[in-house]
């Protein structure tokens, strides 16, 4: 395997992307020209605001944004947080309500979490059994105090895209700004359109991890909920990662280049363990949305199988996966996202391929998959 090969087996890039070629190479040549202050006056500093200023512009190319729109902040996470808590502080006179899909990322629902410990109220809006809002139901739960709505672009357990931009229309005619977390789509696909913020991660499409962006569209009231500090236009505080910025944008044109080619061939391979599990696993259960969904991504759950134990075998036999409802040491409850879908939360996997993922791997995983589990099912005494 050469340096920057994605390793064999490894089919978690919903959780992170390998590192893309083409960021590595920029964050190291960025080490030389953006380690000065770039609110400073003098050259080395020019140089690390120019450097910055380009990787924003690169990044607001690729997500068709202005670049004095895009924020670098230190992860997605990060920016979500100060797309949400922002976006209410700007809006705290028409009302405190806030309104979230049930399936949203965690950052999302602690940020609602905390508003709500701070006196202000959140609707949660449910999904179907594929996890997708309806967007007459989400419009419903908008009031006239809704200082702001959040919806995914689309989901990080099961993959399923939700309609976004029927969403946006609603809350444009009733004067509601939509943040939309668009960690899981960013680089993979065109953002949807209409919305007022978004958040995404650079990790996820194989820029450095502890990179994130915030957009704030043009006429978006938005208010720091943070203490003040000048950079980032005074939206995220704290000195520049300027390398890490053009790392971030460098991989992110690249990534969203080759995913032309490489997204349908990703694609391909999900649809063929979509459509071979159920013949190969006895009582499994593919979950999302089978159409509407990202491509590169699938989630499926083995009935009388503890996730964990079942990702640990997979391990053993040389697969990265990963699983929404593991009960690991700080999550002891199933996934909330299964739990909103209304579907099994047992034995859950979540297969998601990176870029340049080997068919022969694919073939290798379906080939071990149905033993992994006959064998777990037969610890437990279960002979299905
Ligand atoms: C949908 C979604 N939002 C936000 C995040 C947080 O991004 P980060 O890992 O950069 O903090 C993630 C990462 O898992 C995600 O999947």
């Amino acid at each position: 395997m050469a340096r920057f090969d994605t390793p064999d087996g490894y089919f978690d890039a919903a959780s992170s992307e390998p590192p893309h070629p083409a960021g590595r190479t920029a964050l190291l040549d960025a080490l030389e020209t953006g380690w000065a202050d770039p609110a400073r006056l003098y050259g080395a500093a020019r140089t690390a605001r120019l450097t910055l200023d380009g990787a924003r512009a690169q990044v607001a190319e690729v997500l068709g944004v202005r670049p004095d729109e895009v924020s670098f902040t230190g992860s997605g996470t990060q920016a979500v947080h100060l797309a949400v808590l922002g976006g209410l502080r700007a809006r705290w006179r028409t009302g405190r309500h806030l309104v979230v899909s049930a399936v949203e990322h965690s950052s999302v629902l602690h940020a609602a979490e905390l508003h709500e410990l701070d006196g202000g109220t959140v609707t949660t809006v449910g999904v179907d059994r594929a996890g997708r809002v309806d967007p007459a139901e989400f419009a419903a739960a908008l009031r006239p105090d809704t200082a702001l709505a959040c919806l995914q672009s689309a989901n990080h357990e099961v993959g399923t895209v939700q309609p976004v931009e029927e969403v946006a229309a609603h809350c444009r005619a009733t004067g509601v700004p939509l943040f939309v977390d668009a960690a899981q789509s960013a680089g993979r696909a065109d953002l949807p359109g209409g919305w007022s913020l978004l958040a995404a991660s650079a990790h996820k499409w194989g820029g450095p991890p502890g990179v994130g962006t915030l957009v704030i569209r043009k006429n978006t009231r938005w208010r720091s909920p943070l203490p003040a500090d000048e950079r980032e236009g005074r939206r995220v505080p704290g000195f520049e990662n300027v390398p890490g910025a053009v790392g971030a944008a460098a991989a992110l044109a690249a990534f969203r280049a080759e995913m032309a080619e490489e997204g349908p061939r990703l694609a391909a391979l999900v649809e063929e363990i979509r459509a071979r599990l159920p013949h190969l696993v006895p009582d499994v259960q593919v979950v999302g949305d089978p159409v509407r969904r990202l491509p590169h991504l699938v989630t499926f759950s083995c009935l009388y199988v503890a996730g964990e134990a079942l990702l640990t075998e997979l391990d053993r036999l040389g697969f990265a996966v990963s699983s929404g409802s593991s009960c690991t040491a700080d999550t002891l409850r199933p996934s909330h996202v299964l739990e909103a879908m209304g579907v099994i939360t047992h034995g859950n996997v979540r297969v998601s391929l990176p870029r340049g993922a080997k068919s022969t791997d694919v073939q290798r995983f379906l080939a071990v998959l149905p033993e992994a589990v006959a064998r777990l099912r037969r610890s437990a005494g279960i002979n299905a």
